[in-house]
């Protein structure tokens, strides 16, 4: 069965790359696929206004969504409102156009929150996976439908691979990782770093990969704004970085890797 997702990230809207988050939309606009993944950083300071202006993005955008919070989209000027309800403002623009989860026989896919509103450490921008959100997330992997692909969006990388441009360092990442791999999980797709890449995760059968998006705001780091389009076709999954030149989206780079086949995988449905 031929699934395709298209994953969307760090858009920062309020510091966005307006031309090509309008390309990026008539993309998606003439695109068939089976659900649009935003992994976080949708907004650069988490303002209402930039909230409004995701909000409405994303009710014009078609097809089934999901998303996840980044560290951006915090109240970054409200320190009491960051520490006490830090991802009210996402949930009230967010959540009622993206829900956090998509179950079809074929696809099961869940967001896990790895951004934080405040951390006892200096830099509040890096990730958190707690041991609870783990072991649901790995729960909720494992009660999916034993032939549906099993996908996770986070917003920071889990685990540091050489040559990013910068660091996730996600207290917890490593084990949560580790985790999804052991329940079956075949995609964990990220932002944060503005950069893409797909990853063998080094835990299990060493069949879950990692998938980084690029950004579509003006923070780049190293590579031209993009998104990925993540194509699986039996075990076959491909996923080309789409690549902005200041006028067009063209292919910049390119995976092909094998999945764990699903028939390897041990029955869950009763
Ligand atoms: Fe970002």
């Amino acid at each position: 069965m031929a699934l395709r997702l298209i994953q969307l990230s760090d858009i920062h809207f309020g510091f966005e790359n307006a031309t090509a988050v309008d390309a990026a939309t008539a993309y998606v606009r003439r695109t068939p696929f089976d659900l649009l993944a935003i992994s976080g950083d949708i907004t650069q300071i988490g303002s209402e206004i930039e909230f409004a202006k995701a909000a409405a993005w994303l009710a014009a955008l078609p097809g089934a969504k999901i998303a996840t919070p980044g560290n951006h989209d915090t109240p970054w000027a409200g320190l009491v409102e960051r520490m006490l309800m830090p991802w009210e403002r996402y949930d009230r623009w967010i959540r009622p156009h993206a829900p956090a989860t998509f179950d079809t026989p074929s696809l099961a896919a869940l967001s896990v929150n790895s951004a934080r509103g405040w951390q006892i450490r200096l830099n509040w921008s890096k990730g958190e996976i707690s041991r609870a959100q783990a072991k649901a997330a790995a729960a909720a992997l494992e009660a999916a439908p034993s032939r549906a692909r099993r996908v996770v969006v986070a917003h920071h990388p889990l685990v540091e691979f050489p040559g990013e441009p910068m660091t996730g360092r996600v207290r917890g990442g490593r084990r949560a990782a580790e985790r999804l791999a052991l329940s079956g999980a075949d995609l964990v797709l990220s932002g944060h770093v503005h950069t893409p890449f797909v990853q063998a995760l080094p835990f299990g059968d060493r069949r879950t990969f990692a998938v980084g998006a690029g950004t579509l705001s003006r923070r780049e780091r190293g590579e031209p704004p993009g998104f990925n389009v993540i194509d699986i076709d039996g075990d076959a999954l491909t996923v080309a970085a789409m690549a902005w030149n200041g006028r067009t989206f063209h292919i910049g780079h390119a995976w092909e890797v094998t999945l764990r086949p699903i028939a390897a995988r041990p029955e869950t449905e009763a």
